[in-house]
């Protein structure tokens, strides 16, 4: 594809998603004052898609999931579509390396009057899971990964271990503008995503996995997501 078919699929891609969240009220009232906020706050503009925090909150509403995993809050916006399907005694648990992002994330967790049902975490997400393990907190039903990329391999790793049989784990920026192919890639990001597939490729304690790739307002990415199978017996 030249430059210019790139240019022209991207802007229609924007276009759609403008469309789609206009009608499907995607984009209105509390959650774009979420982002302006972050937008204020000059946050990353990388928070999830509309239509993927609607996804999330339609996955948590189906797998009826009550405890929730978080690693990489920034300010809360797909935190809160989480948190707005949970029941009453639910919780996500959101873990997030600068204070300046989880401070944010509080304001837009008040606003949002989903204060009470989350718990926000602030430093090095290895150590906050390392923090919750030895907490030996309950596991959780649903986890999404969305920190730092290099570390995507050891967040899987910390996922299997919060994790019972029907638990689902949801990585996000698993396409990244198709780069993932690039086994020369000297990206530690690429690298990261790449040793996540690999992991997951050899991992028998997943009983399903797919990957769908993604275009619109955030450009071309894409989701994974896996579900925890019961442990198979011994054999001998
Ligand atoms: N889930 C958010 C977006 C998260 S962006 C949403 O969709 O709204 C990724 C976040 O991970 C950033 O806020 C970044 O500060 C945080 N992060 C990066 N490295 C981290 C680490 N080592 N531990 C914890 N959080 C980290
Ligand atoms: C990056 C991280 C994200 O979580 C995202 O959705 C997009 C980009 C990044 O670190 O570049
Ligand atoms: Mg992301």
């Amino acid at each position: 594809m030249t430059q210019q078919h790139l240019n022209n699929a991207q802007q229609q891609w924007h276009e759609v998603d403008q469309y789609v969240n206009e009608r499907l009220h995607l984009k209105q009232g509390l959650f774009e004052q979420i982002l302006e906020r972050n937008r204020k706050a000059n946050l990353p503009p990388i928070d999830v898609s509309p239509a993927q925090g609607a996804l999330l909150q339609q996955l948590i509403t189906m797998s009826g999931a009550r405890r929730v995993l978080e690693i990489g809050t920034l300010g809360g916006y797909s935190t809160i579509w989480m948190a707005q399907a949970l029941p009453q005694d639910g919780q996500v648990v959101t873990l997030e390396l600068q204070e300046n992002h989880a401070a944010v994330a509080r304001i837009n967790f008040e606003q949002a009057g989903v204060y009470e049902r989350i718990e926000q975490r602030t430093g090095e997400a290895l150590e906050q899971l390392q923090q919750l393990a030895d907490e030996k907190v309950e596991p959780f039903d649903f986890i999404f990964i969305d920190a730092d990329k290099p570390n995507n391999p050891a967040y899987l790793k910390w996922a299997l271990h919060f994790s019972h049989p029907g638990t689902v784990i949801f990585a996000d920026n698993v396409v990244r503008e198709g780069e993932i192919i690039d086994q020369h890639s000297t990206d530690p990001r690429i690298h990261g995503v790449r040793q996540f597939y690999d992991l997951i490729h050899d991992e028998p304690r997943l009983r399903s996995v797919t990957t769908i790739q993604t275009v619109g307002e955030k450009g071309y990415d894409g989701f994974l997501m896996a579900i925890v199978g019961e442990p198979t017996p011994e054999r001998s």
